[in-house]
């Protein structure tokens, strides 16, 4: 074969050096700069063991685990997660056929194999639960083997100081980081604070369910995010928890978008649940 000599080697490197500068250079759109949802940083799983992924590889797949959803562990075989998250909308079949429902905990990379995984031996959805308000959106679910005391978290009771808001508050799961379908293979988390319920309110009116989700309803609901926007919960991690105070008091629920400024996080208010939750534990 010819050697190719029709472009002098020095001057193909460069233009592509150029271009590779001008990629470089070049000012990035404030949405992918912006809205890294879950707003930021990765942190160890290992240490986190009461962040769970809801998975199934028959529906999803075996490449992120068959990750689909968050959950906490609130007991030593108890997992509470959102109820849209065993909704035939999200998985496509009745839950009650899903056959390989697990939890993993302590999983990094959903690449791999490490950490725990639990199959769930039973599942109690929230009969409160209203798919057109997405009031209620808690689900139980039982493990068939127990974890160590260690690995759970507790759940916030009614009247929790952490509620108050301006609290710091931070949120977990593996789902989309970009609010355009990048969905995250390790753990993260993004600070938020918990806010007033008037937030939500202002933002989610009665009576305009349809794109947004939901209705914001304090008695089963609270309010958190950033006022600025930038750092939220996005698709994927519902049904994970929100921490404040060292007690679980939220879980992914709902939200307009991930991270737009006055949209901030709707998430299932724990406390106004925590009964239920214990009458439908083991
Ligand atoms: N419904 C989403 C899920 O199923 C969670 C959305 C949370 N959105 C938000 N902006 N906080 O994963």
């Amino acid at each position: 074969m010819r050697p190719l000599r029709a472009i002098p080697l020095p001057s193909l490197i460069s233009v592509l050096l150029g271009a590779l500068l001008a990629i470089l250079l070049a000012p990035q759109p404030a949405a992918a700069r912006d809205r890294i949802v879950v707003g930021g940083h990765p942190v160890d799983a290992a240490t986190h063991p009461w962040v769970v992924a809801l998975a199934s590889r028959d529906r999803f797949g075996d490449s992120r685990s068959g990750q689909f959803c968050g959950g906490a562990l609130v007991g030593v075989r108890t997992v509470i997660t959102a109820a849209h998250c065993l909704s035939t909308e999200v998985l496509g079949v009745k839950h009650g056929e899903v056959d390989d429902l697990r939890a993993i905990s302590g999983r990094g990379d959903l690449g791999t194999r490490e950490g725990r995984e639990m199959p769930v031996s039973k599942v109690w959805i929230n009969p409160g639960f209203d798919p057109e308000s997405n009031a209620g959106d808690i689900a139980v679910l039982t493990l068939a083997d127990a974890m160590p005391e260690g690995a759970t978290a507790a759940m916030a009771g009614s009247g929790d100081a952490a509620y108050a808001a301006g609290t710091a508050a931070e949120v977990f799961g593996w789902g989309d980081t970009s609010g355009a379908g990048k969905y995250a293979s390790g753990l993260r988390s993004a600070q938020v604070k918990m806010l007033k319920d008037s937030a939500c309110a202002k933002a989610y009116p009665a009576g305009t369910h349809g794109s947004s989700g939901g209705a914001f309803e304090s008695r089963s609901m609270v309010c958190a995010g950033v006022a600025a926007g930038g750092r939220d919960a996005c698709q994927g991690d519902s049904g994970g928890p929100l921490v404040a105070g060292g007690r679980v008091v939220g879980l992914v629920s709902w939200g307009a978008g991930c991270g737009e400024e006055g949209r901030p996080g709707v998430y299932t208010r724990v406390s106004a649940m925590a009964e239920l939750v214990r009458a439908h534990s083991g």
